[in-house]
């Protein structure tokens, strides 16, 4: 996510503030972060609230998760860009291929009630360290939201790693590959 957006006072430039005070090792870059924050306190700190919302409802869906099988427990929330929360959970199935993972439940939850934009992913699980989505969800985001900013915590809550899913999914596949020919 380009710095110049840090420019804007959109959520947009509060993701690029977040993502920088916690990823980057740069002090002049953490203090343009910090400035930027200082200078849009109410966006910020209604930015944190709605991360932290999104954890929340990931932790509720966690709770929830059917996975007798692998016993690997994902909770997922997606802030679609009206600022409304879809949960997911995976879903094991006896026939392992048919297992559902948590993000794709939460996708299909929130196409399911009209909603195809969004902004933030939150994942949780129960893991020593968070965990990223696995490479089909990576695609299946990416079809929707490009940009988005993903949160993961794992055991340790409030530790968390993030990443702009076009890092975890460079050079991706899309529709524009199949409609220019
Ligand atoms: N799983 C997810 O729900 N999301 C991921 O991104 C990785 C994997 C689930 C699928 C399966 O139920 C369990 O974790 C172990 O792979």
């Amino acid at each position: 996510m380009p710095r110049h957006l840090l420019h804007e006072p959109t959520w947009h430039a509060a993701a690029v503030a977040y993502y920088l005070l916690h990823t980057s090792a740069e002090p002049s870059v953490q203090e343009e972060a910090r400035q930027w924050c200082e200078k849009h306190r109410l966006l910020y700190d209604s930015f944190i609230a709605q991360v932290e919302e999104a954890h929340r409802a990931a932790s509720v869906a966690l709770h929830h998760a059917w996975a007798p099988y692998s016993r690997f427990p994902v909770g997922a929330a997606l802030l679609s860009s009206d600022g409304a929360l879809w949960h997911g959970c995976n879903v094991e199935c006896s026939s392992f291929g048919l297992t559902l993972c948590a993000e794709r439940v939460a996708l299909g939850h929130a196409v399911t009630n009209g909603r195809r934009e969004f902004v933030l992913l939150a994942l949780v699980t129960d893991t020593e360290a968070p965990i990223s989505p696995c490479g089909a969800c990576r695609q299946l985001l990416h079809d929707f939201a490009p940009h988005l900013l993903i949160s993961a915590e794992g055991a340790r809550r409030q530790q968390r790693t993030l990443w702009w899913l076009e890092e975890l999914l460079p050079e991706p596949f899309c529709g524009k590959h199949i409609w220019k020919r």
